[in-house]
């Protein structure tokens, strides 16, 4: 009997890209650049690697459970959303170039600097932990960023923070999963990274990511399917009598990676719970919708309206989320414009 064997083929020494390498190559496109956001970029990129050893030590560490508080969004926080909010809102704070940051976990946003040097300065906002309802079963979480300059001539430092999707300068997240995955845009493609835990550092494995155009699969939260506006139920009857597939991971994350790399359509219309929607505009879809966006997907609040094109009015302000393969999103407003 042959046993079957495994090819691997690893990249030649000189073709390894590191992201801290590829984070320079992408700053050398630019003369002026003072290397103040590549900085940033190191630090969310030190913070992935800290959240990742803290998640990955679950149960042999007392990191699991409720931490005993709720959030602002009145949601349990778990011992990991806060450890990870705290190594992130520290990690930034130490960083001379990030103005403001706001997290998902805080109801205000922090202002790390208010003085006006003419120095550009960024805002970063962030869903620590997303999906940390998985984390008790070993399941997918991540981290999501959405970087933005400061605003110069804003009144407030805070009203920096309320610009459209569309003037984000990066974008991105870190899916902990089966490995720990880093998902970039700076506004020219999407790039992927992966942690190799044997050399500490992410390593980049594709670049200039494109989503297929089609796959005829659908990831929602079918549990709220009858509490759904009627043109998303009329979708749902539509993709099922067409053989259509169904996929949820429960975050976010996990749900986009997959769509991302396989194509297909994830959405959180608005419920009866949550008349506006779930999920959060500025943390979790304009992020998601810049790299959806940026690999030749789509991503909307409802026909025609792109998500990166709501003007903001709070930072902790929630939307609905189409988001995928531009035919498969395309099919879901098909039926929700003819619903209304
Ligand atoms: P978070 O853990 O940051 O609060 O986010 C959870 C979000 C998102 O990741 C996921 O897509 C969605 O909530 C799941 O919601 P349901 O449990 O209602 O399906
Ligand atoms: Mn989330
Ligand atoms: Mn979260």
């Amino acid at each position: 009997m042959s046993i079957p064997t495994v090819s691997t083929s690893r990249p030649a020494l000189r073709d390894i890209v590191t992201l801290q390498a590829h984070i320079l190559q992408q700053q050398a496109r630019y003369p002026g650049a003072t290397g103040t956001f590549s900085w940033i970029l190191s630090a969310v990129s030190i913070c992935a690697k800290m959240i990742a050893s803290q998640v990955r030590r679950a149960r042999l560490e007392d990191v699991l459970g409720a931490a005993g508080a709720a959030n602002v969004q009145g949601e349990q926080q778990q011992k990991l959303d806060v450890i990870a909010n705290e190594i992130l809102l520290r990690m930034l704070g130490g960083r001379e170039g990030v103005a403001i940051v706001a997290s998902e976990e805080n109801e205000e946003p922090v202002i790390l600097r208010r003085q006006d040097d003419g120095e550009t300065r960024y805002c970063v906002l962030f869903d620590p932990l997303d999906g940390s309802s998985n984390l008790d079963i070993c399941g997918s979480v991540g981290t999501i960023f959405s970087i933005l300059r400061k605003r110069e001539d804003s009144t407030r430092p805070e009203d920096s923070l309320l610009q459209p999707g569309l003037e984000q300068v990066a974008a991105g997240y870190v899916l902990y999963g089966s490995s720990t995955v880093m998902m970039l845009t700076i506004g020219n493609g999407v790039d992927m990274f992966v942690l190799d835990p044997a050399i500490g550092a992410f390593v980049r494995v594709a670049q200039g990511l494109r989503i297929p155009d089609t796959n005829k699969c659908y990831s929602l939260n079918e549990g709220n399917r009858l509490s759904l506006p009627e043109g998303y139920q009329r979708y749902l009857q539509w993709a099922q009598s067409n053989g259509y597939s169904s996929r949820y991971v429960g975050a976010m994350v996990g749900d986009v990676h997959r769509i991302l790399l396989q194509g297909g359509v994830f959405m959180y219309p608005p419920t009866k719970k949550a008349p506006k929607g779930k999920l959060r505009l500025m943390y979790e879809a304009n992020p998601m919708a810049m790299l959806i966006e940026q690999a030749g997907g789509k991503a909307l609040v409802a026909p025609g309206e792109r998500i990166l094109e709501v003007q903001p009015e709070g930072i902790h302000q929630r939307c609905c989320v189409v988001l995928g393969s531009s035919a498969e999103v395309d099919a879901v407003m098909a039926q929700v414009a003819a619903a209304t």
